[in-house]
């Protein structure tokens, strides 16, 4: 085998999918053989809330198989936005260079991750994206869509973001990227983590591209999503949102 062949996105440098983790037993082995099959150059990070129901003790398990495979075993539950934050630190530590959040339960499809890679030689940041042209969602009740469109349509209006899918959570960072939005600010722990990721990207100047996923909602477990998710989002953009719009008026008028 050439080099070339090895490797299909070798000129990205080292990639690193981190799937955060919280009681994903039922999915946790068919999401990382997945993504080992469908990228093989890439490296998979279960990041663990030391999940009641074992998922950390499976991924050890196959990462004591697949050198390719590591785990962060975290003291308990903090939230996705958390389990990102020291996945990324962990990712950029151990010399990856391009960092991807992909969820456990099967709703990021493996199968499209060349999709992001292949969009972000082009860009600084690649969102997955449920809400253009070519872009899905299969089996969500229809609360849920209402929720995601309406929490999707209120952040762009609020942030004046020019993205369609800025709650989404299938995501490729360079790491320069990273580094460039400062994570060490980020407070958000729930799922307005995606929309403050996001919002600074875009903010700070780094080129933003969606392109088109199918979203495919999970088969077995139970989504994380609460009320106190819902209302930590809303409150946070809506803050977020009005410090924009002083900031604007004070700068015209100084
Ligand atoms: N480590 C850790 N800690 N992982 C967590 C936590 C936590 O506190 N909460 C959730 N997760 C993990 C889940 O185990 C799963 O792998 C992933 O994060 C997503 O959680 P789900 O509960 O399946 O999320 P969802 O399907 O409701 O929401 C998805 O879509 C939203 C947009 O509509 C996610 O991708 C969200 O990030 C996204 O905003
Ligand atoms: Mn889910």
């Amino acid at each position: 085998m050439t080099a070339a062949q090895e490797s299909t996105f070798a000129d990205l440098g080292k990639v690193l999918v981190i799937i955060p983790t919280y009681n994903e037993a039922e999915n946790v082995e068919r999401i990382v053989s997945r993504v080992r099959e469908a990228v093989p150059e890439v490296h998979v990070l279960v990041a663990d809330d030391n999940s009641p129901d074992g998922t950390g003790e499976l991924a050890d398990k196959m990462a004591a198989e697949d050198g390719n495979v590591h785990v962060m075993h975290r003291k308990g539950k903090e939230g996705l936005g958390a389990a990102y934050l020291a996945g990324f630190d962990w990712g950029i530590d151990h010399g990856y260079d391009v960092l991807v959040e992909m969820d456990a339960d099967g709703s990021h499809q493996p199968e499209e991750l060349h999709r992001l890679l292949t969009a972000l030689r082009g860009a600084d940041l690649v969102l997955g994206s449920r809400w253009v042209p070519g872009g899905a969602v299969v089996n969500w009740p229809k609360s849920r869509l209402m929720l995601s469109r309406g929490g999707s349509l209120y952040s762009r209006l609020m942030l004046d973001v020019p993205i369609k899918d800025v709650t989404g959570g299938y995501r490729a960072f360079r790491k320069e990227t990273l580094l460039g939005l400062g994570m060490d600010q980020v407070a958000s722990q729930g799922y307005c983590f995606q929309v403050d990721l996001a919002w600074r990207a875009v903010k700070s100047g780094f080129k933003v591209a969606e392109v088109p996923i199918t979203f495919v909602e999970r088969e077995h477990g139970a989504s994380k999503m609460s009320r106190n998710i819902v209302v930590e989002a809303l409150w946070r953009v809506t803050a977020w949102g009005v410090k924009a719009r002083v900031e604007k008026l004070t700068a015209k008028k100084g």
